[in-house]
């Protein structure tokens, strides 16, 4: 039994099979060795919906000997006689059960996507599946291991298994699958380390994020130089990164480490080498030294999070990044939050790219006055300088941040009045100034402010009362004084 790959031979067989498909059409049990292997396929399907317990849109009603299994919700067939299952994608139907290995005998199934249900249990077994080039289990509440059979899954380009309670390390022999572009298995338990056998891949998107992956990356992981997408954040990767990274993967677009233990300093070579670079996220892991200027070659860098490590800048030397930054013409945000910034905040702050939304310096030891000139950082529409040592008025600045939603300005030294201007910023959601030395009355103009839902304005030296316009604050969910 074969079917023909070109259409022009198909027509023949396909009327002789005919008379024989009419005969065995709807039987349950087929005795028909012409539809063998089409029997196998309805077997399998029925075998997958015994095993679902819960179907509360009926996805699976018309799953019923009335009309041919190629005609049931989610079923894709061949076109050639006999008809085989090639796809089967029921997606969001909060399907319960478990997903029955019986689908292991839908041998020419090019296609699985069961994503958003609720299956429990362990995957199933596909181990015979050469044709499978998709496989996507995301989002149910699938538990056990990752098989190593999978990987006798030959043809599979994209595997998908995100958001289930999967448990043990990733199969090294996930390395064999040569054709596999696409490996998502974010939001699992997996433990262990990262196969360096993965190097051995043609992978473009790599998603291992939130897990419970510890130890170093191996050197041999770094081979995967056609990687675009790497995101390997919250786990507990460690060790420090080969500083020619960005050499290695020259292809990165994203780059999400955020939450891990590595240690050592940023490397030069992904700016130097990752040219085309929009997303880098190293937050939260501690990395130590400098910021690298060589981040002001990737002119496509939209989003720049390196909070929470402990990177210093002490002199005109160490904050060369600002002027550097120049150069990333889509830079919208862009955070520095916790880190061993000291002294004052320079003047080139306001050579960063006027495409910036979003400027985070909270949590650092900054110092002195902010320079004026960040007021040409007009598109600002978060500004965070909270838990600083900065000092003086902020009248000269603020009122050219015209887009601005949140004000951050709490803990520092901040003094004088709260400039009357800034009811010119009718933008403001947040508006954060507690524990500073403000002084005079509280500006009436604050009432303008019509979409204000946060206010603090507690710990500081005003005097006199609450403006009676402050009533007019219909949103106002949180104020303090
Ligand atoms: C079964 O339901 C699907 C989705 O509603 C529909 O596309 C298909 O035609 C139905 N098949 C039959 C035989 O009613
Ligand atoms: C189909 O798969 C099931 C479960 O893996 C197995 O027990 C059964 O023998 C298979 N049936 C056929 C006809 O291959
Ligand atoms: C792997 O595929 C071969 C056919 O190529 C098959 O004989 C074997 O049983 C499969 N192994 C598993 C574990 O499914
Ligand atoms: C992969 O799929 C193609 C057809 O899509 C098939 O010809 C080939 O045999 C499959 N590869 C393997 C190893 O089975
Ligand atoms: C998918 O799973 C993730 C993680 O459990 C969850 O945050 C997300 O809301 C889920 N998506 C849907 C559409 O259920
Ligand atoms: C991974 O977790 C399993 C339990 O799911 C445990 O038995 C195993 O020791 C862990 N392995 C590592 C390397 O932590
Ligand atoms: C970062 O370093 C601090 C101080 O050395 C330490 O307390 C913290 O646990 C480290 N965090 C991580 C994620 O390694
Ligand atoms: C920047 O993005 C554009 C548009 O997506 C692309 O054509 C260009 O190659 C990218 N630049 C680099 C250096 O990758
Ligand atoms: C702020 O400055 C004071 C006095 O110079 C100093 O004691 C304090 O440690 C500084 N705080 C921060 C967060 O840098
Ligand atoms: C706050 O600034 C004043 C001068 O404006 C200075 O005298 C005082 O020491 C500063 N306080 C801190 C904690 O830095
Ligand atoms: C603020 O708005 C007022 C009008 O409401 C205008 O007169 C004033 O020049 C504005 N201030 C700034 C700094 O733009």
């Amino acid at each position: 039994m074969h079917h023909s790959e070109q259409p022009a031979k198909q027509a023949m067989p396909m009327l002789v099979l005919l008379p024989l498909l009419l005969l065995c059409y709807g039987v349950g049990n087929v005795h028909c060795s012409k539809v063998h292997d089409s029997s196998i396929d309805l077997q399998a399907l029925l075998d997958f919906k015994h095993g679902i317990t819960i179907d509360p849109n009926g996805a699976l009603n018309n799953w019923t000997m009335r009309s041919h299994f190629c005609h049931w919700n989610g079923v894709e067939c061949t076109l050639e006689q006999p008809r085989r299952v090639r796809g089967l994608q029921l997606t969001s139907q909060s399907l319960s059960g478990q997903i029955s290995s019986s689908l292991g005998n839908l041998t020419f199934l090019n296609y699985l996507d069961l994503s958003y249900n609720n299956f429990v249990g362990p995957l199933p077994l596909l181990g015979r599946l050469q044709q499978l080039h998709i496989l996507f289990l995301y989002n149910n509440s699938l538990s056990g291991i990752i098989p190593d059979a999978l990987t006798n899954c030959s043809n599979l380009t994209a595997i998908d298994l995100s958001s289930n309670l999967l448990v043990g390390s990733i199969p090294p022999k996930l390395g064999l699958l040569s054709n596999l572009g696409y490996l998502n298995l974010m939001s699992n338990q997996l433990n262990g380390s990262i196969p360096g056998e993965l190097g051995q891949l043609n992978l473009k998107t790599l998603i291992l994020g939130d897990n419970r992956l510890s130890g170093e990356i191996p050197q041999a992981f770094f081979r995967l130089s056609s990687l675009q997408y790497l995101n390997l954040e919250s786990n507990m990767l460690s060790k420090a990164l080969p500083p020619n990274i960005g050499k290695l993967l020259p292809h990165l677009v994203e780059f999400t480490l955020e939450n891990n233990m590595f240690e050592g300093s940023i490397p030069d070579s992904l700016g130097n080498n990752a040219l085309g670079l929009t997303k880098i996220d190293l937050s939260y892991i501690n990395f130590t030294g400098r910021i690298p200027t060589s981040l002001g070659k990737l002119s496509n860098l939209t989003f720049l999070n390196l909070e929470d490590n402990q990177l210093v800048a002490r002199n005109n030397q160490d904050w060369e990044f600002l002027n550097a930054l120049r150069n990333c013409r889509s830079l919208e945000v862009f955070s520095l939050s916790y880190n061993e910034l000291q002294g004052s905040l320079p003047q080139s702050i306001s050579n960063l790219p006027t495409s910036l939304q979003v400027l985070l310096l909270g949590g650092n030891s900054l110092s002195g006055q902010v320079p004026h000139s960040i007021g040409k950082l007009s598109a600002l529409t978060w500004l965070g300088l909270g838990e600083n040592n900065f000092s003086g008025t902020i009248e000269g600045w603020i009122e050219n941040l015209k887009s601005l939603g949140r004000l951050s300005l709490q803990s520092n030294n901040f003094t004088g009045p709260i400039p009357s201007s800034i009811s010119n910023l009718t933008r403001l959601v947040k508006l954060l100034l507690s524990k500073n030395e403000f002084d005079g009355s509280i500006p009436a103009s604050l009432g303008n402010l019509r979409q204000l839902l946060w206010l603090d304005l507690s710990y500081n030296n005003f005097q006199g009362s609450i403006p009676a316009n402050f009533g007019k604050l219909e949103q106002l969910v949180s104020f303090q004084t």
